[in-house]
C-alpha cells in the first residue's frame, strides 16, 4: 500500500496505465485511463470480460463528457437534472474523441456518466483523464458494493482499491441509449423510467431485435454460485431466504431481510451484499420473496431475474 493521500496515489497509478478500483454511489468500479488502450485492455483481462461488451466511461463534469460524444439536447436536459448521479447515457462517439475504441467494443457509441460519490469525484478531478469503469467484479458475477467485495472478486488483479465504505444506491446505474432518435432504456436503475419520462417523450424499454446493443444485458448475469428461486411461497431448512417486508417466510436455514419496513431504497442498497452473504453459506439454493414491481423495485427485480436465469452459454444463440 502506498503512503500519503490515497486519491493522489490512485490518480498517479491511473496515469501510469494501472487499474484502480473506486467507489461510486451505485457499485464499485474497476477504473483505468479511458484514453490508454493498454490500460483499457487490462480491465477486460482482469475481469475476464468478453471483448464485445463495451464499458462506461466516467467524467468529472458534463463539459468533459460532452466533448467525447455527440451530446444532443436530450442529453443536456437529462445531464442537467440527473448528473452527477446513477444514469449512464449511450451516445454516438465524437469522431475526434480520445477515448479508446476498446471502450466501445466495436460499436459506434459510447456510454458516459458522472458518478455522485465524494471519492469518485475526487479521483476524477485529480487524475484529469476520463476513467473507464465497469463494475469491479469477475465477469458475470455480482457487482461489488464494498471494498471487501472487490478484494474477494478481483483481489490481486487490481493495483489499488480505494475504500469508500458501502455504496449508498447498491445497484448499477440506469443505462439509457440516446444514440438514435428513439430513446431506449437498456438497464433499469435508480433513475427510474417514470423520472426519465418526465424529461423525454417516448422511451422504448429493453433491447431491440437488431444487433446486440448492450451485451452486458445478457439474461444470466449478476449470478451467485447457488441457484436463485424467485417469488418463493415456502422455504425449507436447507435453503437460504432473501426476505422482504415485515413477515419473512418461516422455516429457512438462514434468513436475511432486504428491508423489514418494505422500503425499496433500503432493499436496493442491501441486495448484492445479502446475495453474497447467502451465497457463501452452506445452503442448497437461495429463495427470494416477491418484491413489488414499482419504482426502484423494477431495477431490483431485473437484477434478481438475471441472478436466477439459467447459466447457459447457449443463451447467446437463444436470445439474439
Ligand atoms: O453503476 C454503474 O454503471 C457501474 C459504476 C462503476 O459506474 N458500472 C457498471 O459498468 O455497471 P458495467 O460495465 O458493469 O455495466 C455497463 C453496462 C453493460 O450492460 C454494458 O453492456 C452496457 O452498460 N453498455 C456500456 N456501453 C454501452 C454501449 N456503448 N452501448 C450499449 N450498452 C452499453
Ligand atoms: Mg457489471
Amino acid at each position: 500500500m502506498t503512503s500519503g493521500d490515497p486519491i493522489i496515489s490512485a490518480a498517479k497509478l491511473l496515469s501510469e496505465g494501472k487499474l484502480v478500483a473506486f467507489p461510486t454511489e451505485t457499485v464499485y468500479g474497476l477504473g483505468a485511463d479511458a484514453t490508454n488502450d493498454q490500460a483499457v485492455a487490462g480491465i477486460f483481462a482482469a475481469k475476464g470480460r468478453p471483448r464485445f461488451n463495451p464499458l462506461i466511461v466516467h467524467f468529472a463534469n458534463t463539459e468533459a463528457a460532452a466533448q467525447e460524444v455527440v451530446f444532443d439536447v436530450r442529453a443536456e436536459r437529462l445531464a442537467e437534472r440527473f448528473w452527477p448521479g446513477p444514469l449512464s447515457l449511450v451516445l454516438q462517439r465524437n469522431p475526434e474523441t480520445r477515448i479508446s475504441l476498446l471502450c466501445s467494443a466495436g460499436l459506434d457509441t459510447q456510454a458516459v456518466r458522472l458518478p455522485d460519490h465524494p471519492v469518485a469525484k475526487a479521483l476524477l478531478a485529480s487524475c484529469g483523464c476520463p476513467v473507464a469503469g465497469p463494475s469491479a467484479n469477475a465477469s458475470g458475477r455480482i457487482s461489488p458494493t464494498s471494498a471487501e467485495d472487490v478484494r474477494a472478486s478481483l483481489g490481486g488483479r487490481v493495483d489499488l482499491i480505494l475504500d469508500g465504505g458501502a455504496c449508498p444506491v447498491g445497484l448499477e446505474s440506469t443505462v439509457l441509449d440516446l444514440s438514435s432518435e428513439r430513446a431506449r432504456l437498456l438497464r433499469p436503475g435508480a433513475v427510474t423510467l417514470e423520472e426519465l419520462s418526465e424529461e423525454l417523450d417516448e422511451i422504448v424499454v429493453g433491447q431491440d431485435q437488431g444487433p446486440l446493443r448492450s451485451p452486458g444485458q445478457l439474461t444470466s448475469h449478476y449470478a451467485p454460485e447457488r441457484p436463485v428461486l424467485l417469488d418463493a411461497k415456502t422455504v425449507d431448512a436447507d435453503q437460504a431466504l432473501l426476505a422482504f417486508g415485515p413477515v419473512p417466510l418461516p422455516g429457512a436455514g438462514k434468513t436475511l431481510n432486504l428491508s423489514e419496513s418494505g422500503d425499496l431504497k433500503e432493499a436496493a442498497a442491501n441486495l448484492f451484499a445479502h446475495l453474497r452473504a447467502l451465497d457463501s453459506s452452506a445452503y442448497r439454493s437461495i429463495a427470494v420473496m416477491p418484491i413489488p414491481e414499482t419504482g426502484l423495485g423494477i431495477a431490483i427485480n431485473d437484477r434478481l431475474r438475471r441472478a436466477a436465469a439459467p447459466r447457459n452459454i447457449d443463451e447467446l444463440k437463444v436470445q439474439f
